[in-house]
């Protein structure tokens, strides 16, 4: 029996795949090896270029000696302890005053470590609660968020996506949690102009929130740029409109920038990009480049200071074993000075209107990609049967999985969701990285048919 296929008969035993069908653990997985830059390898030490970053957070790179120095020496001095109460370390109080720092301009003040993007928009959405229940307005409980949004796979966040595939077998779900149109300019039943589109969903939220009445709403949650919904990018109008109206209803805006968070679209933050700042923002991903699970809810002011002025009857009675975990922070820290010495935003900015360049005559030349677009290093080419009817390709034809077969073949990762192609490289690819993921793509499109 070779490794190989002893691994793959272990893990169809005993491995239950996330996002994944049973049916999927009988074929042989890719066993991932070992990484360095922007590559990675399997068990029989193939090479492949990671087109996913992981999985839209290895933003400095893969085994990169500053952070694999950092964790050797931070497991060596404390690998553990809990900062429940009044237990703290000094790996959480430094990335939680660098974090605070690099969200100076958004006014961001305090931070609450979690172990991952799910935690973050949990912790977000019962701070927000608490928030109001603290100033005397208990009534304000409901979510808004997007159709298309993702945020994550507890049952707030599952409450608030905005994709049906990721709710239907789970209910019932939260209550008091609903889905308004956002601004998808490649898919809309409205118009081709940015500036109206962005204006017509705003004016969507408003009429909702005055429909609910604005007594009842804690807050409106959304992604700068939605990623797994396939990186649909607003127009510039939509979050200033957003903000003005959530100031106008005295509701909160939660940023869940777990994908967008440091660096990814080409700006520090994903909200910096449209020039505006959210009360509460939700980071995990690119917060370690995914080397330690770790994630981070930070609020500004506003959002604390019913909590400092109710001290000490205002008892947070949430919290995770590994928040402000020494490891994960240590980690985190590393990650995000490498991020600035790197110029790795500059980079995500640069090589990514490179990427959507190069992805452009991709869409000219093969019939089923309907559209290429993005923002810094998070790109989807969106697949469709015809471009006139622009009809999503059937995700049973199993199109977009044998597009990406063909490239994992060729040594490149892409990921295939359903009928998109979705692309998140580390924030150190380089304009040749980019050719060479483009070029395998080009070949595994012309390959493929419907
Ligand atoms: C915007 C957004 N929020 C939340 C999550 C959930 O993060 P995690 O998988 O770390 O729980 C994700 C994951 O992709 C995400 O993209």
């Amino acid at each position: 029996m070779t490794d190989t296929s002893k691994l793959t008969e272990l893990n169809a035993n005993h491995v239950l795949h996330p996002m994944s069908m049973p049916a999927f653990d009988n074929e042989q997985p890719l066993f991932v090896e070992r990484s360095e830059g922007v590559h990675v390898y399997d068990n029989t030490g193939k090479q492949y270029l990671d087109g996913l970053g992981g999985l839209w957070c290895v933003n400095v790179g893969h085994s990169h000696p500053k952070m694999v120095a950092t964790i050797q020496e931070q497991a060596a001095k404390l690998a553990y302890y809990n900062t429940f109460g009044d237990v703290s370390n000094r790996p959480s109080v430094e990335l939680a005053e660098k974090i605070t720092g690099m969200l100076k301009p958004e006014g961001m003040s305090k931070v609450f470590f979690t172990s991952g993007g799910s935690d973050s928009v949990e912790t977000a959405l019962k701070l927000a609660r608490h928030h109001w229940r603290l100033k005397g307005q208990s009534d304000k409980t409901q979510f808004i968020s997007l159709k298309n949004a993702y945020h994550g796979v507890h049952f707030g966040g599952t409450s608030l996506n905005g994709m049906q595939n990721f709710k239907q077998n789970y209910g019932p779900l939260l209550p008091g949690c609903s889905q308004v149109d956002g601004p998808f300019p490649y898919r809309n039943p409205w118009t081709n102009d940015l500036e109206e589109l962005g204006q017509i969903c705003a004016d969507i939220l408003e009429r909702k929130i005055l429909h609910d009445g604005a007594n009842n709403i804690a807050a409106f949650i959304a992604e700068p740029i939605q990623g797994a919904g396939g990186v649909i990018v607003p127009p510039a109008n939509y979050w200033p409109l957003v903000r003005e109206i959530c100031d106008k209803y005295d509701i909160l805006l939660i940023a869940d920038e777990v994908v967008t968070g440091f660096g990814r679209s080409g700006s520090l933050f994903g909200v910096r990009g449209w020039g505006v700042a959210a009360d509460i923002q939700c980071f995990a991903k690119g917060i370690s480049s995914g080397y330690i699970p770790l994630g981070a809810t930070v609020i500004n002011d506003k959002v604390a200071e019913p909590f400092l002025e109710a001290a000490p009857n205002a008892f947070v009675a949430h919290g995770y074993t590994y928040s402000g975990h020494p490891l994960a922070c240590a980690v985190g820290l590393t990650s995000l000075n490498i991020v600035e010495e790197e110029n790795l935003v500059e980079n995500a900015g640069i090589v990514g209107d490179y990427l959507l360049q190069q992805l452009q005559p991709l869409v000219e030349r093969h019939e089923h990609i309907g559209e290429a677009r993005g923002k810094g290093l998070m790109a989807a080419l969106d697949l469709v049967t015809d471009k006139q009817s622009k009809t999503p390709v059937d995700p049973a034809s199993g199109y977009s999985d044998k597009v990406s077969a063909i490239c994992q073949e060729n040594g490149v990762l892409i990921r295939s969701v359903g009928p998109k192609i979705i692309l998140s490289p580390p924030l150190t690819f380089t304009k040749e990285n980019v050719d060479t993921m483009v070029n395998t793509m080009d070949l595994a499109f012309s390959q493929v048919s419907l």
